[in-house]
């Protein structure tokens, strides 16, 4: 039997204690990204498991995905669509994490799980995990950063297990890597992750043992982490949420040595790191073979004055999108943005082409998306905070089934297009 596996690997701890709600503001994504405390209970090695031969279904090579070409999916809007979404359900797909367990942590209104995205220049094909797993047929799909890429990964293994019968498919971590990974026997694929937040080594690099509000970087050191994605069929990055603090520390020298450092700004961090992995990058990935994707940055819902909210609310208790269009939130920081777009054209302009999944927009208008306070919270939470829940509410991470679903259908979008 599949264990459910919030029991086996994913232990937050999430203290939003702080009673300023300016540092809130700044540090909210560091905050709720703080801790990832996998009980690695399973000392599971990497085992071998014969792959069933299996005769490929009639794959047509046309499809509908095609016709997508040279059609903007990121400009467009939420239509509510019960007969269409969810695409699973939350008690069915056992690798859901009580972090975006919605309704099982008590979650009632689930409209925020029934809307499509409907691009304004065409239509997303309906989504069909069979289909979809036939074409990722022999490959690894690998997701590599932070938590809310997390939450995408099991998102996109909560929308591909379904059709695949008990026995058929497995989660388990890879001892000694921060590495996870579901396989599809039937299909010999597998959908991994990888946690590294900040790319390159860093402080936040355990899973559990760092400091919250120090980031320490080491630049020169990305194949600490790079060497686990060299086997990747595709690549899906993501990197933005432990920017949030405004400096941080860059070593000159290794860990051992950490009494050397700049200390610079976040935005300088981030074109220094995003230069050190695109050179990496550059050199050691086969292009021919893997495909590569970055996901921008998520909205984080933290101040309700931004939709016309008074005082400190946030995204507790929000049950609708925002229907304004082109709502933008003010806690999303578009220099960062800018700073991964150049960085992105910089890598075009050597030949390697990393497409960005532009789901920042997307995201703006998602304010009920966000778990807030039903969830799982790995710490007590104490009187005071029980008194002032939007204090605690999460309004980083995204509920399951949810908002994630339409960034991996869009990502299956281009990764489709191309292996046909
Ligand atoms: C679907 O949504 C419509 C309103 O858009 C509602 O009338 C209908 O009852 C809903 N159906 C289900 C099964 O929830
Ligand atoms: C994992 O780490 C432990 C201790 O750090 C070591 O004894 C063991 O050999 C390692 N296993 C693998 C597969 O590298
Ligand atoms: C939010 O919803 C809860 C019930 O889920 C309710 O008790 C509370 O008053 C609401 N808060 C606000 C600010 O509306
Ligand atoms: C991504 O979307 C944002 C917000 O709509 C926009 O400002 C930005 O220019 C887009 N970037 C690209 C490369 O399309």
């Amino acid at each position: 039997m599949e264990k459910k596996i919030k029991r086996t690997m994913g232990i937050w701890e999430v203290r939003y204690m702080f009673e300023s709600s300016i540092i809130i503001f700044l540090i909210i994504g560091a905050l709720a990204t703080t801790t990832v405390y996998y009980v690695n209970d399973s000392n599971e090695q990497e085992t071998s498991v014969d792959v069933i031969s299996h005769t490929p279904h009639n794959v047509n090579n046309k499809d509908v995905y095609d016709s997508l070409d040279g059609c903007d999916l990121f400009r467009g809007k939420w239509v509510h669509d019960n007969d269409s979404y969810p695409l699973y359900m939350e008690h069915q797909c056992p690798y859901i994490p009580g972090e975006f367990s919605c309704e099982e942590y008590g979650r009632t209104d689930l409209k925020y799980q029934q809307w499509r995205w409907q691009p304004h220049a065409c239509n997303l094909p309906r989504f069909d995990a069979k289909r979809v797993l036939e074409k990722l047929r022999g490959k690894r799909v690998m997701f590599v950063g932070d938590s809310v890429n997390r939450n995408q990964w099991l998102s996109m293994v909560c929308m591909l297990q379904s059709v695949i019968p008990l026995g058929l498919k497995k989660m388990h971590k890879v001892a000694n890597a921060s590495l996870f990974t579901f396989k599809a026997f039937e299909y010999d694929v597998s959908i991994d992750f990888y946690w590294a937040p900040l790319l390159v080594e860093s402080n936040a690099d355990h899973p559990s043992k760092h400091k919250r509000s120090d980031r320490v970087i080491n630049i020169q050191s990305i194949e600490k982490h790079a060497k686990n994605w060299l086997n990747a069929d595709i690549l899906v990055f993501n990197s933005y949420l432990w920017w949030g603090t405004p400096t941080l520390k860059i070593l000159h020298g290794s860990f051992a040595d950490s009494k050397r450092y700049n200390i610079i700004s976040n935005h300088d961090g981030y074109k220094m790191v995003l230069e050190k992995w695109s050179n990496w990058f550059t050199t050691h990935i086969d292009h021919k073979r893997t495909q590569s994707y970055f996901m921008s940055m998520t909205a984080t819902h933290q101040r309700g004055v931004d939709w016309g909210m008074q005082g400190t609310e946030n995204c507790l208790n929000e049950t609708e999108p925002v229907m304004k269009e082109d709502f933008w939130e003010s806690g999303s920081d578009l220099k960062m943005m800018r700073i991964l777009e150049s960085s992105l054209d910089n890598l075009k302009s050597r030949g390697v082409n990393v497409q960005l999944v532009n789901i920042t927009q997307l995201t703006q208008y998602r304010k009920d998306g966000h778990p807030s306070i039903h969830r799982l919270f790995y710490s007590t939470l104490k009187a005071k905070q029980l008194s002032n829940p939007k204090g605690y509410a999460d309004c980083t991470h995204w509920c399951l089934p949810g908002v994630p679903d339409t960034w991996n259908e869009l990502l299956l979008a281009y990764i489709i297009q191309r292996l046909n």
